[in-house]
């Protein structure tokens, strides 16, 4: 089968958080499964240069304001088009935003994004190509199912996958002709939300099944404390909805083959205290106990404010923590003042470093994701490979990927790590507490890792499971 996936970032071409990395992860894990799928992009400045045999496969003379085209070609074995509109996407700043602004016409350039997504789908490309099912991801492509639905297009399935319903793509009302919405779907059972048009509830209403990127999260959404405002919507449609975990890159998360790490795997345990060093020399650090890291963006969502009250006493009592990250100033400030206060035991490095993310894994002893809440979630996964124990909130899909280590769970060998809840200071300081006791019992703490690094954190389960979505909705 063939399917067009559409989302407004994807690795290796442009990266903003985890969305990227599934979006490029997705072709390669279906390929196995028989199913060929070519992504959607925004031609962002400089990604036309990147692309291999470059064609032009479609074309709109008045594409929201100005003549666009899609040229096809390929990057990194991935089956790309490009959607080249010079006066929606080349511009200076990140995909959404410029100097911490939005580009004020994020409606209009996403909509175009969705709009292309669209007419491939129904007309197929200029090199005869022509998509099963059409994948949206997000509220930047939330749009696209609406267009088929709204125009009647048929033969074409269409999925939604829900990655963070933080963002929904709100614009004003007035946009609705210039957006090409029919005003008749202007209400509160399609694409209205109090009173603004929702890019993704548009979406929600319309696609011919919804996903999201864990089992637990599914059902999360359903409920008022995470829905933000659109459990209602997802709720009526439960039956088309599915939690299909997130896997991570194996290839490019090993330990025994990672060109950043001191190489170390399960039969060779022992060379990860050399990494471990580096770390702390890295860092600038000196940690009895264990060696904690984040790898985060720095926003509310991920709880990074819990951090700073925690400290106290699991440096106290031995931790150490290193943080890569970068985001809400305010944050950035926090983490920065508690290397302050805590020299030799806490390290912060302010920034976004691929590299420098693998050289943590690999030395940390445990990585923290106190998130309030997390659709999927994929350092945790990291931490796993590397054998850095993830203390995590209980909550979403780190719920799901994390084996608590209570009494049940070491008792049959199968505990991975630690979960908390509820996401507050509290929990969170009694969760390292248990980390610094586990710590200290070299025996167990030797087999918790080893579980840990045996854990299926790839694409092999989740692959199958979106190839049975694609088939049960072409048939
Ligand atoms: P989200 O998409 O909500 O940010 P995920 O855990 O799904 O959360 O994905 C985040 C991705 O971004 C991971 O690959 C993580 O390693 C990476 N990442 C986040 N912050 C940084 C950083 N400062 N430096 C390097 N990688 C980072
Ligand atoms: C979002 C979520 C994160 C998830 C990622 C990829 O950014 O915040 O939990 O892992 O999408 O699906």
């Amino acid at each position: 089968g063939r399917v067009l996936s559409v989302a407004s970032e994807c690795v290796p071409l442009v990266k903003t958080g985890g969305l990227a990395d599934v979006v490029g992860a997705l072709p390669g894990a279906l390929a196995g499964q028989g199913w060929q799928m070519r992504v959607l992009l925004p031609a962002y400045p400089g990604l036309v240069d990147r692309l291999g045999g470059a064609q032009q496969v479609w074309q709109e003379a008045d594409l929201f304001g100005a003549p666009a085209r899609v040229l096809a070609g390929r990057v990194a074995g991935l089956d790309m088009l490009l959607l080249d509109a010079p006066h929606l996407f080349d511009r200076p700043g990140g995909p959404y935003s410029v100097d911490g602004r939005d580009h004020a016409d994020n409606p209009e350039r996403f909509a175009a994004l969705s709009w292309a997504a669209a007419a491939i789908a129904r007309d197929g490309l200029a090199d005869g190509w022509k998509p099963e099912v059409l994948h949206a991801h997000d509220w930047q492509a939330g749009l696209a199912p609406a267009y088929l639905r709204y125009h009647g297009v048929e033969g074409v399935a269409s999925v939604l996958t829900i990655h963070n319903i933080a963002f929904q793509g709100l614009a004003d009302a007035g946009l609705l002709s210039a957006l090409r919405l029919p005003g008749a779907e202007f209400h509160a059972d399609a694409l209205e939300y109090y009173g603004n048009i929702s890019a993704l509830k548009a979406g929600l209403v319309t696609a011919d099944a919804i996903t999201t990127v864990s089992p637990t999260y599914a059902e999360e959404l359903m409920r008022p404390e995470f829905g933000l405002g659109l459990e209602g919507v997802i709720a009526a449609r439960a039956e088309r909805m599915h939690g299909i975990l997130n896997g991570v890159d194996t290839a490019v998360w090993n330990p025994e083959t990672d060109p950043e790490v001191h190489p170390f795997g399960l039969r060779s345990l022992g060379r990860k205290a050399a990494n471990r060093a580096a770390l702390a020399a890295e860092f600038g650090l000196e940690v009895p106990g264990p060696l904690a890291i984040v790898v985060s963006r720095l926003t509310d969502q991920k709880g990074i404010d819990l951090i700073p009250p925690v400290l106290e006493d699991f440096v106290a009592a031995g931790g150490g923590l290193a943080v890569l990250g970068s985001g809400y100033p305010q944050l950035e400030a926090a983490m920065r003042a508690a290397a302050a206060r805590f020299p030799g035991r806490v390290g912060v490095h302010i920034g976004y470093d691929e590299a420098l993310s693998h050289r943590m894994f690999a030395g940390a002893d445990a990585v923290l994701v106190p998130s309030r809440f997390e659709p999927c979630g994929l350092t945790q996964m990291y931490g796993l490979r590397y054998g850095a124990l993830p203390v995590v909130a209980a909550t979403g899909g780190l719920a799901d990927t994390v084996i608590t280590a209570n009494p049940a769970a070491l008792a049959a060998g199968a505990a991975t790590g630690i979960a908390f809840h509820p996401t507050d200071a509290l929990a969170f300081s009694q969760a390292l507490r248990r980390l610094v006791a586990l710590h200290a019992q070299p025996k167990l703490w030797q087999s918790l890792v080893r579980t840990a690094m045996k854990q299926p954190v790839g694409w092999e389960m989740s692959s199958a499971r979106y190839a049975a979505l694609y088939e049960s909705l072409c048939h």
